[in-house]
């Protein structure tokens, strides 16, 4: 058997770190395979996709700009997919084309449960600040989990309504002026803006949250936010937004090679080295 290849697409594509997190799994388990980056431009990336499986590849990871175009362009797609709106990871069909997942979700929940075994989404009111692709994909996730009420706040309102308009009744959105207020009520807090990012403005919130709650960031450099070192502070559970984009790459690796790989702390410096 020729040695199975997967991919990750994206335009640019540099700065994923995709290949050393499947790297470094094809080498723990001693699997005989290969995972490359590959630039692919908007335009290009229908052919580009349907080239890949005479070339040895049984799948690939997409990356912005292509998760949109990626679901659009499936022959199946998983249910969280669909409801997500978007695709992070391709499995070749037998027969041609393929199917679409989307695993930034699973990525979010792995993370919670790995690292703060004791939270619980059912336990109370979720609060998520952002209402971009990841926010979606967290969004989908918590109700899944559970969560019974989830308030959503970001700078411009419409796109947060936009979201639960879709998500449902147990969305609220609330005003971006108002999220210290409602810090106070969630037993989960998530930030899914890229602010507090290096390089970029910073979280403006004064969290008024109990100690039983878990506040989260999908920013992971630094990977101790503003944010984090706040709730830590008053004493919240706290968890880093590395091991979400390290969760997330778990069901493809195993779709592809066919080995469930686990998030070690080795894989984490890794990523971060
Ligand atoms: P992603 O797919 O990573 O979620 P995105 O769709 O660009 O990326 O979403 C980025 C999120 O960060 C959005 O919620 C965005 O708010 P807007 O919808 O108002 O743009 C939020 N964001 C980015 N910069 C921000 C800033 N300076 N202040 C407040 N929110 C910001």
């Amino acid at each position: 058997m020729t040695k199975p290849f997967a991919a990750v697409i994206g335009w640019p594509i540099s700065q994923s770190k995709s290949p050393r997190i499947h790297g470094y799994w094809l080498e723990k388990y001693g699997i005989s395979g290969d995972y490359l980056p590959i630039a692919v431009k908007p335009e290009d990336f229908v052919t580009e996709v349907q080239s890949l499986p005479s070339k040895g590849f049984v799948g690939a990871n997409v990356t912005i700009p292509h998760k949109e175009t990626a679901l659009a362009n499936a022959a199946e797609a998983t249910d969280r997919a669909l409801a997500i709106g978007a695709a992070n990871t391709l499995v070749f069909l037998p027969d041609g084309g393929y199917r679409a997942d989307n695993t930034d979700g699973e990525g979010f929940t792995n993370n919670l449960k790995q690292n703060a075994p004791h939270w619980n989404a059912a336990a109370g009111p979720a609060l998520v600040l952002g209402a971009g692709g990841a926010s979606r994909a967290i969004l989908y996730s918590l109700l899944v989990e559970g969560a019974p009420e989830i308030l959503i706040a970001n700078r411009t309102k419409s796109r947060a309504e936009t979201l639960a308009a879709e998500f449902g009744d147990k969305i609220t959105v609330i005003d971006w002026a108002d999220i210290s207020k409602a810090t106070a009520k969630a037993t989960t807090i998530v930030n899914t803006t890229s602010l507090g990012m290096t390089g970029q403005a910073g979280l403006h919130v004064t969290l008024q949250c109990s100690p039983n709650t878990l506040v989260t960031d999908i920013v992971y450099t630094p990977l101790q936010t503003d944010l984090l070192n706040q709730a830590a502070d008053i004493g919240c559970a706290t968890v880093d937004g590395l091991g979400m984009l390290l969760h997330q790459a778990v069901p493809g690796f195993e779709a592809w090679f066919g080995t469930r790989p686990t998030v070690d702390e080795t894989l984490r410096q890794i990523v971060l080295a």
